[in-house]
């Protein structure tokens, strides 16, 4: 029953979203248009600008003007998709072939740029510095957090703190700050951002946590490849302890194929499947569950309004989500 409310909700706010979704991207330049429509037509959850939509509703803003706003945050999010399928040479996104296995890479760069440019702009028009500043942070802290994980790639030794700081910077700021231009758009009080910031910011954090463990899950499932995170070399939270579980022997040889890049689909399969038996995969969905707890706490200092409701189902959703 609880989980229909937020599945109604989200569902009734489809249709707005992908109209200013394909309004915004309208005025974008036509070589820019395919690489876009490609991912934005593929599907997608369409999260971030329903959390700026919620809480500008939640904080008493009632005008239709919240969707040409909202999208920003996912246009932000498509153009980091778009660049992270490079980084990550994924080839798959959404359940379609990854647009960079379909256009060239250098092509779909640029045509993030263009998507982050338009949104940029589609921000500046609202005239609030605010609001600019709160997608500007987004973007940056977002490539920050990319950068700083390409410079922890392949090592076996990463720190429970220096993963989550990595999916601080490339997953939850954009959640927080979706949020925060929610509650800048309402009006709301320095008290009020902030909170809609920490619930935006801890839902981030779990959904990165949660995502790692759906890594190892089938990609019929989550529409992206399985055990990619191995491949890549990135120690997430079910993998470290997929690795501490592991004895001498086998742990070197796993230090060894992860350091030199060399786990290849067939071990990272064989990886996934031991993950997902001895239920690492569920542990850290556990762990996911502390960012929750901090999430509906500070959804707690917002006011009882029924979209407060959504959000804490929102948290519901985020730790149990299977795709
Ligand atoms: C994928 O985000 C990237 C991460 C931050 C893990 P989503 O799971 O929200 O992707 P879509 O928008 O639904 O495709
Ligand atoms: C998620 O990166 C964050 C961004 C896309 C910026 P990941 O590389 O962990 O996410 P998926 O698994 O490709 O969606
Ligand atoms: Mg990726
Ligand atoms: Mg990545």
């Amino acid at each position: 029953m609880a989980a229909l409310i937020l599945k109604t909700r989200l569902a009734a706010e489809l249709a707005p979203i992908n109209k200013a979704l394909d309004d915004a991207c309208e005025a974008l330049p036509a070589p820019v248009l395919p690489i876009v429509r490609h991912i934005l037509n593929a599907g997608g959850k369409r999260l971030r600008p329903f959390l700026t939509i919620c809480t500008a509703r939640l904080l008493g803003h009632d005008r239709d003007d919240i969707y040409g706003l909202a999208v920003t945050m996912e246009m932000l999010h498509a153009a980091t998709l778009l660049h992270d399928d490079v980084l990550d040479n994924a080839v798959s996104r959404r359940g379609q072939p990854a647009a960079h296995t379909v256009f060239n890479a250098a092509s779909v760069i640029l045509a993030g740029d263009a998507l982050l440019a338009r949104a940029n702009a589609i921000v500046a028009q609202f005239g609030n510095p605010a609001l600019s500043q709160c997608f500007s942070e987004a973007t940056s802290r977002t490539a920050a957090g990319e950068i700083l994980e390409i410079s922890c790639m392949r090592r076996v030794d990463l720190s429970e703190a220096e993963y989550l700081q990595i999916a601080h910077g490339k997953t939850a700021c954009l959640l927080g700050e979706s949020c925060r231009l929610g509650a800048l758009r309402a009006n709301a009080s320095p008290g009020e951002v902030r909170a809609a910031y920490d619930f935006g910011l801890n839902l981030g954090l779990a959904f990165q946590i949660v995502d790692d463990a759906l890594d190892f899950a089938p990609g019929e499932q989550t529409g992206k490849p399985t055990g990619g995170d191995a491949r890549e070399g990135k120690l997430t939270p079910p993998l470290r302890l997929y690795r501490q579980s592991l004895g001498h022997a086998e742990r070197e040889a796993f230090d060894r194929a992860f350091a030199n890049g060399t786990i290849d689909e067939q071990m990272a399969g064989e990886i996934a499947k031991s993950i997902r038996e001895k239920g690492f995969d569920h542990a850290a969905r556990q762990i996911a569950g502390e960012y929750l707890q901090k999430a509906r706490d500070a959804a707690g200092r917002l006011p009882d309004r029924p979209e407060r409701k959504i959000l804490l189902l929102m948290a519901d959703y985020v730790g149990a989500r299977e795709k």
